[in-house]
């Protein structure tokens, strides 16, 4: 038997070209909600059908769960368990503008706590096709053309001047703690904003500048936007294998015990010296 996690990932990335072209057409809103309560876009049911299909009948997939859908598909053998946000920032849609395809791969049934991956990965629909993709500690970046997938920089690793900075939420929910850190961050000159609202597009701002990006706990939603299943664990592990540092506000996003398959976390990944400086202002 092949490896199941190659397998996987072969899959994702020789989906890429078809979910990039079946989003024409596919651009207005479905009716229904997903489990998070956020209103489908088509592009984003069939996404997670296509995906759907594909993953969980790969020998050695034992279940497959996104974050378009409430139940968890068991697949034949278990040896991996595949998590996936299939359309990130859909609302960008509309607009025409940047999104992704966030996946985590477990050694746990889900949910599982970030420190059961054993790789994780992003495609970026942008205005080529590309994907981050990490496992066993090391990061490689490829660019993807139809089926083909081609490396474009092996153990990548974020610069060590960071660059940029994305932080989502209304800004008077943002906490006290959160504010005061912003502040000091956007008030140093050599930093420049960057917020795209598909956080698939501003994380690999990240990844090529150095910098940070963070969905911070809100006054309103103590437990942020973001994923922990579907986006916050594939891209602490992604970040971390890159040197660089995630954090719910007091500890790596890998250590945060799920309680629930479509639970939230507080997200802040980027240059350690950051995300070190976001856990002193927060303490
Ligand atoms: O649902 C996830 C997402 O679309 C992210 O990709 C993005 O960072 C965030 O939501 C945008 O949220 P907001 O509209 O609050 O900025």
């Amino acid at each position: 038997m092949t490896d199941p996690v190659d397998d996987v990932v072969a899959t994702i990335a020789r989906s890429a070209a078809e979910i990039r072209q079946g989003l024409v057409g596919r651009r207005g809103k479905a009716d229904e909600e997903n489990p998070s309560g956020e209103l489908q876009a088509e592009a984003d049911v069939w996404a997670d059908d296509l995906l759907a299909d594909r993953l969980s009948s790969i020998d050695g997939v034992g279940q497959y769960a996104s974050e378009e859908r409430s139940e968890i598909i068991d697949g034949g053998d278990e040896k991996v368990y595949v998590a996936v946000d299939p359309l990130d920032g859909s609302s960008n849609l509309q607009s025409n503008n940047t999104m992704g395809t966030v996946f985590g791969i477990y050694d746990e049934p889900l949910p599982a706590p970030g420190s059961a991956l054993v790789a994780s990965g992003w495609i970026l629909y942008g205005p080529i096709t590309t994907m981050a993709y990490a496992r066993d500690g090391v990061v490689t970046k490829y660019e993807l053309t139809g089926g083909e997938r081609t490396v474009v920089e092996d153990d990548v690793t974020l610069p060590d001047d960071p660059l940029v900075y994305g932080f989502g939420g209304r800004v008077p929910h943002w906490t006290e703690g959160f504010r005061e850190f912003a502040r000091e961050v956007e008030s140093d000159p050599s930093h420049k904003l960057r917020y795209g609202g598909a956080m698939i597009g501003d994380v690999n701002q990240v990844l090529t500048y150095g910098g940070i990006f963070a969905y911070p706990a809100l006054e309103d939603s103590p437990r942020g936007k973001l994923r922990l299943q579907f986006e916050c664990n594939p891209i602490a592990y992604l970040i971390e294998a890159a040197d660089g540092r995630s954090s719910d506000g007091t500890q790596s996003i890998l250590e945060v015990e799920p309680t629930d398959l479509h639970d939230r976390v507080p997200l802040h990944v980027g240059n350690a010296a950051l995300i070190d400086r976001l856990e002193d202002v927060l303490e």
